[in-house]
């Protein structure tokens, strides 16, 4: 198979080449990212240097029509996974302008250079954040929930899928769409809850917890969101939506707790600040459909997962001080000091 996988250089997408070059090395991956502040080339480095791993880094924006018709073009691409994206809630809250820009304009643009060029099958990564927010008592989202989003960056996931179902309709434009609930695992750039509250515990700075920190996220160990993404990749159906889910719900405190718990750290280090506008209260997956026609299943429990994440972080530590650019300081001390 030759590729396409946009925003390979963030978090989920090299941690999905990494794991598609080790079951399919004889895939020819191309891997197209616009390196914003959350792309680090570097990730993917030996790949890039290996001649022989079958591996091509594209500089390039998803909403660049001429390049994008270029490389399905020139590297002759049979399939996409589309993890490009603007991807954390807290920027579109300052920001909403980019979010509209790569996650609906560059999905489509994408979606309409592979339909000129008959691209035969193209995966969509969205989010269970589209459906909204869930009250404790309520089932878990399925995948005939109502989109319901209330930030911008899901707003702007949700207007992508809508528009891949207009194509799948409109066109019978083979996409298929994959909703999962939050990843954690390494190369998480240190915005979002695990790497950043690992970051601070461990220079022993105070940890801002949004609100009273009872809102609950279910957390999946990115290998296996990625192992859903090839499975909906082999054998996902054109024009349907399959949720994934790590069966692992927690509230943030008590995964704060665990967290501070295996760093040996003290519990004095939570703070609770401002809480976020618009805070979804609590997500959770109903991915049934999934287990019955993908043969999906999270494979890692939390445990094993936050201790795997927690290792690799305390093993990579440059890692994480290499990626915190002029721009993410920027951003997270307006952010964080707004909180307080
Ligand atoms: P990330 O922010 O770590 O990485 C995004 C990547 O996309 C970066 O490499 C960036 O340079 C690239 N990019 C951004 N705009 C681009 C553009 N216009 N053209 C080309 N490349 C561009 O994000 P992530 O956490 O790896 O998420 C990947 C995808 O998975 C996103 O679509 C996100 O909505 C979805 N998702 C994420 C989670 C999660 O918990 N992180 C959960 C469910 C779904
Ligand atoms: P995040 O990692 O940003 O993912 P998302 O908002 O997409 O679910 O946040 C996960 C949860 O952690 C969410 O409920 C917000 C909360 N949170 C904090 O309490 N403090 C923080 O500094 C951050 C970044 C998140």
């Amino acid at each position: 198979m030759r590729l396409l996988v946009t925003g390979g250089c963030g978090f989920i997408g090299t941690n999905f080449i990494l794991l598609m070059k080790e079951r399919h090395p004889d895939w020819k991956i191309f891997n197209l990212d616009k390196l914003t502040y959350a792309g680090n080339r570097k990730n993917l480095l030996k790949l890039e240097q290996d001649e022989n791993s079958g591996y091509t880094f594209l500089h390039g924006d998803i909403g660049d029509r001429e390049f994008v018709t270029a490389v399905l073009h020139d590297h002759k691409i049979d399939a996409i996974v589309n993890f490009a994206a603007e991807s954390h809630v807290d920027r579109s809250i300052n920001d909403p302008a980019p979010f509209l820009s790569t996650n609906i304009m560059g999905t489509q643009n994408l979606m309409e250079c592979a339909r000129q060029a008959g691209t035969e099958k193209f995966v969509h990564v969205s989010t269970d954040e589209v459906y909204g927010s869930l009250g404790p008592d309520e089932p878990a989202f399925s995948e005939k929930n109502p989109l319901q989003p209330n930030s911008p960056y899901s707003a702007s996931k949700a207007g992508a899928d809508l528009m891949a179902r207009a194509y799948f309709e409109t066109y019978g434009f083979p996409v298929s769409i994959t909703r999962c609930s939050n990843n954690y695992g390494p190369y998480q750039f240190p915005e979002k809850l695990i790497p950043l509250m690992f970051l601070k515990a461990t220079a022993g700075e105070k940890l801002p917890v949004y609100g009273d920190g009872s809102n609950i996220r279910d957390w999946i160990y990115v290998d296996d969101h990625c192992t859903g993404v090839e499975l909906t990749l082999l054998k996902g159906r054109p024009g349907q939506v399959y949720n994934f889910g790590g069966a692992a719900e927690k509230t943030n405190l008590e995964l704060i707790r665990e967290m501070l718990h295996l760093l040996n750290r003290d519990e004095s280090l939570i703070s609770y600040v401002k809480d976020r506008p618009g805070h979804d209260k609590r997500y959770a997956m109903d991915f049934k459909l999934a287990e019955k026609e993908l043969g999906f299943t999270p494979k890692t429990s939390f445990r094993q997962g936050i201790g795997k994440t927690i290792e690799w972080y305390t093993a990579n530590r440059e890692w994480l001080e290499d990626v915190r650019s002029g721009a993410y300081r920027e951003f997270m001390e307006n952010w964080y000091g707004e909180r307080k």
